[in-house]
């Protein structure tokens, strides 16, 4: 009798220990999602986004979206850009890039492309896309076709922990505050080598609140990158550099950070809003490819 009842309860505690451990979520019907790390992301299966979609799949990609921040599509097929393009436009306006050159017979699309003659490779310092705009992408999706064979993760950053595990008197100070957001130190001369001279180019500046709400969840995010960010408006350049060095260490810093190591036709949508990306460039001289459709945001509040 006392092995019977010992046998139960190691059953019951080894079943309680396997559903404290499942990752995959339960409360979705259309797909199915599963944590990537506690801190940051989701892995999504069970959709084919080379076709349409159901409005019941949409719904829960975007509750997913809202609740994980940046989402893996696995297991997907190649992606027309023209699905690409539809699959975008469910989450609202596409936006355009203000300088990277477009993929032929498709304006939306801008192709993410490094080889051995590159001279860049898109993403390769901390941001949030575009930022300098002054209504920048609310998210960004991402197929990649080419890979090399090791390397070319993608990092990405919880903007809301970046700002929740501040300090109170931090938080109080960069209330109600601005930062510019530049982007001719960027942008200019960096797409010469695909036929974008700087005539054909805009190079936006925008002024967003240090603080952002996120318009969805309500939550707020740190919104400050070490790409686009040029000066906090409110203080002194020397106080302005100091502190934006210090929230730039404190948003990379490893404990909001995750690393998605990507398999071929992968799809990453992540929300320009309360995450940044970095993309690691150590693959030279292999190929890397893929192609990006951005969806148009609010204006930071
Ligand atoms: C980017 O959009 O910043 C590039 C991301 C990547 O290539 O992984």
């Amino acid at each position: 009798m006392i092995f019977a009842d010992l046998f139960i309860l190691m059953f019951w505690i080894r079943k309680l220990g396997v559903l404290m451990l499942d990752t995959v979520e339960n409360n979705y019907q259309t797909i199915s999602v599963k944590r990537f790390a506690p801190n940051l992301g989701a892995e999504i299966s069970g959709v084919d986004l080379s076709k349409d979609i159901t409005d019941k799949q949409f719904e829960e990609i975007l509750r997913a979206f809202h609740d994980h921040q940046v989402l893996f599509f696995k297991d997907q097929k190649e992606i027309a850009p023209e699905m690409q393009v539809i699959f975008g436009k469910r989450f609202g306006k596409l936006h355009a890039h203000p300088a990277a050159p477009t993929m032929k017979g498709h304006p939306e699309v801008f192709e993410i492309h490094a080889t051995k003659d590159s001279k860049i490779a898109n993403g390769e310092f901390w941001h949030s896309d575009v930022s300098c705009d002054e209504t920048p992408p609310l998210g960004t999706m991402l197929q990649i076709h080419i890979l090399p064979s090791c390397g070319g993760d993608t990092m990405f950053s919880n903007m809301y922990s970046a700002f929740d595990t501040l300090s109170e008197p931090i938080k109080n100070l960069l209330s109600g505050m601005t930062a510019t957001h530049e982007s001719e130190h960027i942008y200019k001369g960096r797409y010469s080598d695909r036929g974008k001279s700087d005539a054909d180019i805009d190079c936006p500046m925008a002024i967003h609140p240090v603080v952002r709400t996120h318009p969805e969840t309500g939550k707020k995010a740190l919104f400050v990158n070490r790409t686009f960010t040029t000066k906090i408006n409110e203080l002194s350049a020397h106080e302005s550099e100091s502190i934006l060095e210090m929230l730039f260490q404190h948003a990379e810093h490893i404990d909001h950070q995750i690393r998605f190591r990507w398999s071929l036709n992968d799809m990453a949508f992540w929300d320009n809003r309360c995450c940044m990306h970095r993309a690691i460039w150590d693959y030279w001289p292999e190929e890397r490819k893929g192609r990006r459709v951005t969806i148009l945001g609010d204006r930071p509040r």
